[in-house]
């Protein structure tokens, strides 16, 4: 593969400054890159392999010469920006949810439909972190036995909303502590010592905007379009890393053997399942980490050709920045 000069949007960000370090990490063949954010930041210098780059403002005209341009600065700013890396014929990875449900863009998981990103005309769309994660345990399942629809409740870390909410959950705790007075401003409610049962917007259906990406886009992502996902997002007080608790029901009858062999095989993810000996998923040891992790698998005693599990991974990196950086290594 030649170098490519590489454009990252919204590069000063919690996702941003990920996709720096997975780029590093991977060793892509990057020959350039330019750092973009919003005019706050201009004068910012950011390390990559060593060199200070610094970050310049994200305009129309930021995409001369650019071939890849990884977007993860909100769906305002991919929907505004994003074209013009097109029209500059740069192919863009975009994270945020501008592209996802558009039918002309692919929405990709590497690991489950990698293939879709032929159909690309200029953007890949990379999905919503939560679904990401739910999915890299669910398509092996699905695969095995054919899934027909899930219950799920997810355990939010604070940084899938950005560098400010990691700010207010670590001063809220200070300030609790200390029994300082304080007023949330990220959140509507203290997340310190509390979970908050609302991620993103509400719709007319009582469920969020957050909570129905789960259907919307697993139906793609899994070219299903009957299934059905009914889920609560939560957000909790952890600085990093997502959990998913997911009741699925299949349409062939299911075994504990089975799934343990098929989650076992299923690439980027790691069964971690020994409740004996207390060993199960947990966000403080995936986070930092590519891998997602897979545990706490029981026959569901609720649902016919039902499991129960519960899945974990660094919504940062699986859920944004390494997902994104693989698509750009497929393309
Ligand atoms: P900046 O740091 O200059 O505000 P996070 O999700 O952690 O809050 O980060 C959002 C990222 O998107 C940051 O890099 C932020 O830049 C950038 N950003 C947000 N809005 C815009 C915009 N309208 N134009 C350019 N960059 C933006």
């Amino acid at each position: 593969m030649k170098n490519l000069h590489v454009a990252i949007a919204g590069a000063t960000g919690a996702v941003g400054v990920e996709m720096i370090r997975t780029l590093e990490k991977r060793r892509f063949p990057v020959s350039r890159l330019t750092l973009l954010a919003s005019s706050r930041s201009i004068g910012k210098r950011l390390l990559f392999h060593g060199e200070q780059i610094p970050v310049q403002e994200l305009r129309e005209d930021s995409f001369q010469d650019v071939d890849v341009a990884l977007f993860s600065a909100g769906a305002g700013a991919s929907k505004k920006f994003a074209p013009f890396a097109v029209q500059a014929g740069a192919v863009v990875v975009d994270n945020s949810s501008a592209f996802r449900m558009d039918g002309e863009v692919p929405l990709v998981i590497p690991e489950i439909n990698g293939n879709d990103i032929r159909k690309n005309r200029g953007i890949v769309a990379n999905p919503n972190c939560t679904t990401a994660i739910a999915l890299m345990a669910l398509h092996p399942l699905h695969k095995a036995f054919g899934v027909r629809r899930v219950f799920a409740a997810s355990y939010q870390a604070v940084s899938g909303t950005g560098a400010q909410a990691i700010e207010e959950l670590r001063t809220q705790v200070a300030d609790t502590v200390a029994e300082r007075p304080f007023s949330p401003k990220v959140y509507p409610h203290p997340i310190a010592f509390n979970v908050i049962p609302h991620v993103d917007v509400f719709l007319e259906n009582g469920y969020t905007k957050e909570e129905m990406k789960m259907q919307n886009e697993g139906r793609r992502i899994l070219h299903l379009p009957e299934f059905k996902a009914s889920v609560t997002c939560v957000r909790v007080p952890v600085y990093r890393a997502h959990s998913v608790a997911i009741n699925a029901e299949f349409e062939r009858p299911v075994s504990i053997e089975e799934a343990l062999e098929a989650l076992r095989a299923a690439p980027g993810l790691k069964v971690v399942d020994d409740p004996a000996n207390a060993q199960y998923p947990m966000p403080v040891n995936v986070a930092g980490r590519d891998d997602c992790e897979v545990g706490r698998v029981r026959l569901d005693c609720a649902l016919e050709n039902g499991l129960a599990f519960w899945v974990a991974g660094d919504q940062l990196l699986k859920g944004a920045a390494l997902n994104a950086v693989q698509i750009a290594e497929l393309l």
